[in-house]
């Protein structure tokens, strides 16, 4: 496969530099090219202010480098060393009951520190002058996966300030503020825009356009503070700049983001995520435990492709995507922490590449036996040897070699993907169980079920060429979307709870969904506790959440009880509810064969994805399955030319 390379996370700081040669060669001996270093080390390169220690950093270069090693350098500014703190006292982030967080872990800033800003700027520029046009930089990482550890949102003094200052210039003046946000309810009106304070501490629930209003400006400090460090390597590298995004961290806009980078990169944790990061039954835990969820890596990486393309304007741009961190084996922050199957690793690996990763990194070289991750395995043993990961590693890099050429597919289905969604609706759920993600989830893992490959497109995204688009619980559908649905001639389910909600979270007026031609009004919304349900006439039902539709559009569904489920406007068709999954599978089906899309019902735990000339083939469960005449076992991999 063209462009397809392996690589992993190394640590030179954390051995001796007698080992860096020999650890190297044997990267290389595995079929590694590339090795992220740096992405911590600043009390190693600054240990004092203004003293600096760059020759460890410039050896481990050159000998990776020399070795055959392409570098990616990160940024270090995950990592501020305990002196920036004693100078700078007031960067650390302040959680919502006020207190600041402590040295002694990591990223502890806040994003709208101004001198910890400056102090990056600093870091960034002299790492950029000294390594901007080193051969052996062929990549960098600016700071390490932004979000983590619940860091976006900070309540400081400084956070305060800008806030107001970005209420300035969003609503230009305080009576537009108070109109947007609704604040003559509980005589909440202020005077003056430096009255207003952080949505933190009020009595009871602040104002849910307040808190949109701080999850907008916090998404976008997160932009501003990435963007310093993208303005000055660019002053001084062509390299490609790449960011480390998470799996199911939805605090700040990713697109946003990518589009000052080149590369999107995300950190697969598979077995972690199955654990602590998605909702399933207990049954479905236990039959993934060594293997991970089917679906959870398939989603972000095609997420990650999207956000690899956004540009500035929205217009897509030739960005590509990368797993940047993958796990090797057992980590360690989940509540339980099984090893992965054997085979698994090369699994996670190929799906990566058959969704178009230009590269899959392992994290880490070496299991470190200190501090906080010493139980997090890597592909070497913290005496050397080899743990599993590493052999799964050099098979794949010898089969990567064999590979045909092949280029990501554009797929015909496409999934709307929106970052303020998750705010709004995390913001006022209105249910316990209405979270953005996981309808999203539940979307995409219908199609998955149905053999289909998915494209996630942002709400604002190109629809011309996909034949069919889901577009779930997107707050507020872009003036652009509502245009550009006029024209498209594909199949579109829509809703439910979409085009629900102003971009300051008020009902809009029309009600929704207010879709062009679809003469159809949410007269009311309800949402249902667990074990209650909708059921719908044509089989399944509405869980969690149920909207009553009226208005003269046709009722191309009901329940059972005779209420509007569905009311369509031709192939464009309104959800009156959170369909569970035996109605969202009928759902797609019956889109599908409108659409003379081809699905299978495929086994649980199988999965595959097309490229342009290949269908890979992905066996997630315990067991053997059959398909098309060939045997998958468990952790199973095939791919067959189209
Ligand atoms: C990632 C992080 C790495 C390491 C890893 C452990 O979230 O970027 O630095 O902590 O998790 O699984």
């Amino acid at each position: 496969m063209t462009n397809r390379a392996l690589g992993v996370c190394y640590y030179p700081e954390h051995w001796p530099e007698d080992q860096w040669s020999s650890d190297a060669a044997l990267m290389v001996e595995t079929g590694l090219s590339w090795v992220r270093i740096g992405e911590f080390a600043w009390s190693r390169i600054e240990p004092r202010e203004g003293r600096f220690d760059f020759g460890w950093l410039d050896r481990a270069i050159e000998t990776l480098g020399d070795a055959g090693l392409k570098v990616i350098l990160g940024t270090p500014t995950a990592t501020p060393p305990r002196w920036m703190v004693d100078k700078h006292p007031d960067m650390l982030a302040v959680d919502e009951h006020g207190r600041p967080r402590r040295f002694g872990s990591r990223r502890h800033y806040c994003f709208s520190h101004p001198g910890y800003r400056d102090e990056c700027y600093r870091i960034v520029t002299l790492l950029g002058e000294r390594y901007g046009s080193n051969p052996h930089v062929r990549a960098w990482q600016t700071d390490n996966e932004y979000g983590c550890h619940d860091t976006t949102l900070s309540y400081s003094s400084a956070a305060r300030d800008a806030f107001r200052d970005w209420c300035a210039q969003r609503y230009q003046s305080v009576a537009a503020l108070n109109r947007a946000w609704g604040n003559v309810f509980w005589s909440m009106d202020y005077d003056s825009i430096d009255d207003i304070d952080l949505p933190n501490l009020t009595v009871t629930e602040p104002n849910p356009a307040h808190v949109m209003a701080f999850r907008r400006f916090s998404s976008d400090q997160v932009v501003r503070f990435n963007r310093v460090q993208t303005e000055v390597l660019r002053r001084h590298t062509d390299a490609p700049l790449i960011h480390n995004y998470m799996g199911r961290i939805l605090d700040f806009d990713h697109f946003d983001v990518g589009a000052d980078l080149d590369i999107a990169s995300w950190d697969s944790y598979p077995i972690g995520f199955l654990s602590d990061r998605i909702e399933a039954t207990p049954e479905h835990k236990a039959r993934f435990l060594r293997q991970g969820d089917p679906d959870m890596q398939a989603f972000h990486h095609d997420l990650y492709r999207a956000v690899g393309r956004s540009g500035k304007t929205g217009q897509p741009k030739e960005g590509g995507w990368w797993v940047m961190e993958q796990q090797p084996g057992p980590v360690n922050w989940a509540p339980y922490n099984p090893a992965p199957l054997p085979g698994m690793v090369r699994l996670w690996t190929w799906e990566a590449f058959a969704h178009g990763a230009g590269a899959v990194c392992y994290f880490r070289w070496r299991q470190a036996p200190f501090a906080q991750e010493q139980q997090h395995a890597g592909l070497l043993r913290p005496d050397s040897a080899p743990a599993p990961a590493l052999g799964e590693a050099a098979t794949v890099a010898r089969e990567l070699a064999d590979m045909p050429q092949a280029e990501t597919a554009t797929a015909r289905v496409a999934l709307l993907f929106d970052y303020p969604s998750a705010w709004a609706w995390e913001i006022q759920p209105q249910g316990a169980d209405f979270d953005y993600f996981r309808l999203s989830f539940a979307a995409y893992r219908a199609l998955r079920r149905a053999g289909l490959s998915v494209d996630i497109l942002r709400a604002d995204g190109e629809l011309s060429g996909y034949d069919l688009i889901l577009a779930p619980g997107i707050a507020t559908l872009p003036q652009v979307f509502l245009d550009r649905l006029g024209d498209f001639p594909g199949t579109a389910l829509i809703g439910p709870r979409s085009n629900a909600k102003t971009p300051d979270l008020s009902i809009p007026l029309p009600l929704p969904p207010a879709l062009p031609g679809l003469d159809a009004t949410v007269a009311q919304v309800e949402s249902l506790p667990p074990g209650i349900s909708v059921p719908l006439s044509a089989g399944g039902a509405f869980a969690h959440w149920f909207e009553h539709l009226e208005g003269a559009a046709m009722i191309t569904e009901t329940t059972t009880a005779g209420q509007p489920a569905i009311m369509s406007n031709g192939k464009q068709h309104y959800l009156a509810g959170w369909p569970d999954d035996a109605a969202f599978d009928r759902l797609i089906a019956n889109a599908c064969t409108a659409e003379r899309i081809a699905t299978r019902n495929l086994p649980d735990g199988l999965r595959c994805r097309d490229t342009s000339t290949h269908r890979f083939w992905f066996n997630y469960a315990p067991d053997p399955v059959e398909i098309d005449g060939m045997t998958l076992s468990p952790a199973g991999v095939a791919w067959v030319p189209l």
